[in-house]
């Protein structure tokens, strides 16, 4: 009996580690980062992903490959995931997304994205796209900073360094290497990171006060028609997929548990 509880001990130290690794990795594990970016394989085949008119779906091969809940809402409520869609049906250059995690925006100071207006929304979103095609290899020759749909200049860097077992990607505010890479054909990359990669440009806390006039020459027009933007992401939305998280780890703490003692 006594040798039981132990292994049953034991058997959940495993799963709480499993458990603690699965909701954790690879932002607590970075040395191990490297070497997914490049073994793993696309989530999934460019033929799956393709919509119909041959069009690749970005929040098809988000979903599919989960955790990517509040990336996927803001693509939605920003009217982005729209802009991606007729990007890649003209784009001759390809496209290249930094998706963040959902774990990367529960990071988040809470109530980052609330207290964000639709254009800030907006302007967070296109800074994750760069508006060219870059394989793994290619970081490293690529010239800093990069240009992403949010614009170029010195309140948008975001510059991305390629080590022989990382590739680190830096805003001047946020620090981040590519954790995976979630999809990739010759025209479009979607890499996984684990922050939300913050711009200067909303994030600065020397940022003016936001002033609904005369932004700086460099800032690119925040052209989100006000009549197109009509749900933003809801406070509840986000604690709610927040929770959700939480509770999923808790609920499958909680499930190993009850199975422990049921042994
Ligand atoms: C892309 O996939 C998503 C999720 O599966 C779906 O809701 C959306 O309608 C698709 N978009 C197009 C243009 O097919
Ligand atoms: C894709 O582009 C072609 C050629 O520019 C256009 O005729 C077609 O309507 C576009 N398809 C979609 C779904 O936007
Ligand atoms: C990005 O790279 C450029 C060019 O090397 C450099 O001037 C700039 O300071 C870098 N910015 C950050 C935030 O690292
Ligand atoms: C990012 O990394 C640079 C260089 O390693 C460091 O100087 C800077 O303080 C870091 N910034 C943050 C926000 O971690
Ligand atoms: C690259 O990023 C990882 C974590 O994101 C960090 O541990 C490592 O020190 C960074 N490398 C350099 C050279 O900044």
């Amino acid at each position: 009996m006594k040798q039981q509880s132990i292994s049953s001990f034991f058997i959940f130290l495993f799963f709480l580690q499993c458990t603690y690794t699965f909701a954790q990795s690879p932002a607590a594990a970075p040395a191990q980062a490297p070497a997914v970016v490049v073994a793993q394989p696309p989530a999934a085949t460019p033929a799956q992903a393709a919509a119909p008119h041959g069009i690749t779906n970005v929040t098809k091969i988000l979903e599919k490959a989960g955790h990517f809940t509040i990336f996927i809402r803001l693509l939605r409520s920003t009217q982005e995931e729209n802009h991606l869609f007729s990007a890649l049906n003209d784009s001759s250059t390809g496209l290249t997304i930094f998706a963040p995690t959902d774990s990367a925006f529960s990071e988040l100071k809470s109530g980052t994205l609330n207290t964000l207006s639709d254009g800030d929304k907006s302007e967070l979103v296109k800074f994750h796209v760069v508006p060219t095609f870059l394989s793994t290899s290619q970081f490293q020759t690529v010239s800093n900073p990069l240009g992403t749909w949010a614009g170029t200049g010195s309140r948008l860097p975001l510059n991305v360094t390629s080590y022989p077992n990382s590739v680190n990607i830096t805003t001047g505010l946020t620090n981040t290497s590519l954790s995976g890479t979630v999809y990739t054909d010759n025209q479009l990359a979607i890499y996984k990171i684990e922050k939300v990669l913050l711009p200067k440009d909303i994030f600065a806390s020397n940022a003016p006060a936001p002033a609904p006039v005369a932004p700086a020459p460099e800032k690119p027009a925040k052209a989100v028609p006000a009549a197109n933007v009509e749900s933003p992401v809801a406070p509840v939305d986000i604690s709610s997929a927040v929770w959700f998280m939480h509770n999923n780890v808790v609920g499958s703490v909680g499930i190993v548990a009850s199975a422990v003692f049921a042994l």
